[in-house]
């Protein structure tokens, strides 16, 4: 499967804000952030932000066959590289925002997500819009579902605790720009984005 690297320079310099870095994650990245995964109990999984697909394609490699893959992506140009990259059933791109996550979900017949991978730059995004993001996310997820992050900044990392009982953090240097590495779990909404019950004891 072709990596489309040089697209992420291009776009970054015409969204620096949307796109967040000029360059796409490193191997050693990809594999610290996605250490945590059991696969085997993935079906549904959902990518924010795929970029040039270096999660995208690493998530794939360690799928099961009958996974699917909901890669979420405001970018047009990554949107239709990724799509040229592989015919790989098992991933869908959908051209939109990851705030409408539950409406993609249904919108392709798929039920709560196990896991939900962010590559989105949310100390540059509107405040509002992060806050819907991780409403949403949190939602979206099935009881036992992860959320996972990475981020420059650490900004993401209160919007995740309002929102989930449980967080692990790493941290990656050997990257550019070097990482917070987050992992969630425990969700605090229920699918209408209303506050569920409590998992305190997960905290
Ligand atoms: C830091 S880049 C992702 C890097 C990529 N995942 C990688 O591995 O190199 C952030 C991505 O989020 C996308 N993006 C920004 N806001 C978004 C939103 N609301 N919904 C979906 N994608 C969004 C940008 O177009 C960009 O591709």
């Amino acid at each position: 499967m072709k990596d489309t690297g040089l697209v992420a320079a291009t776009e970054f310099l015409r969204h620096p804000s949307m796109v967040g870095s000029a360059f796409p994650a490193t191997a050693r990245m990809v594999r610290h952030m996605l250490a945590p995964v059991d696969w085997s109990k993935v079906s549904v999984a959902v990518e924010y932000g795929p970029g040039s697909g270096r999660f995208t394609f690493a998530m794939l490699e360690r799928m099961r066959p009958d996974a699917r893959l909901l890669a979420i992506e405001t970018g047009e140009a990554f949107v239709e590289k990724l799509r040229a990259a592989t015919d790989d059933p098992r991933l869908i791109v959908v051209h939109g925002s990851a705030g409408d996550v539950t409406r993609h979900l249904a919108d392709h017949d798929l039920q709560a997500a196990d896991l939900i991978l962010s590559g989105l730059p949310f100390s540059t995004l509107e405040p509002k819009e992060a806050e819907t993001i991780m409403v949403a996310t949190a939602s979206a997820l099935a009881p036992s579902g992860m959320f996972a992050a990475y981020q420059m900044r650490t900004a993401v990392r209160l919007l995740i605790e309002r929102n989930f009982a449980s967080l692990r953090q790493g941290y990656e240097w050997w990257n550019i720009p070097p990482c917070h590495l987050y992992w969630a779990m425990n969700s605090r909404r229920d699918v209408t984005g209303d506050a569920a019950q409590s998992h305190e004891e997960g905290s």
